[in-house]
């Protein structure tokens, strides 16, 4: 399955949430996931993403690996969404910033 990574966190653009065919993305405060008992391989949500957060589950970045497990707990907690919206208001100031694991909301 794909994986959302670390760089959506307190950005959530959601532009990958519309291409998905299966409906896999699951919505919290401040950061998405991808349901891994969902998620057929498209690789269509990838290129979406306008900040790059979203990778093929064997390819994330190196010490993101942690992210794997998170998408599927959350996936499991969140709500799906299917409909994009605005990105959180501040999300400009939060794109590449490091380390914003600590700021994930659940
Ligand atoms: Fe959905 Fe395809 Fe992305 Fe998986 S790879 S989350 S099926 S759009
Ligand atoms: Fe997050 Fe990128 Fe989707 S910022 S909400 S993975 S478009």
């Amino acid at each position: 399955p794909f994986v959302v990574t670390e760089n959506c966190i307190k950005c959530k653009y959601t532009d990958c949430v519309e291409v998905c065919p299966v409906d896999c993305f699951h919505e919290g405060p401040n950061f998405l996931v991808i349901d891994p008992d969902e998620c057929i391989d498209c690789t269509l949500c990838e290129p979406e993403c306008p900040i790059n957060a979203i990778y093929p589950e064997d390819d994330v970045p190196a010490g993101q690996e942690q992210f794997v497990a998170l998408n599927a707990e959350l996936s499991r907690q969140w709500p799906v969404i299917t409909v994009r919206k605005e990105p959180l208001a501040d999300a400009k100031d939060w794109e590449g910033k490091p380390d914003k694991l600590p700021l994930l909301e659940k």
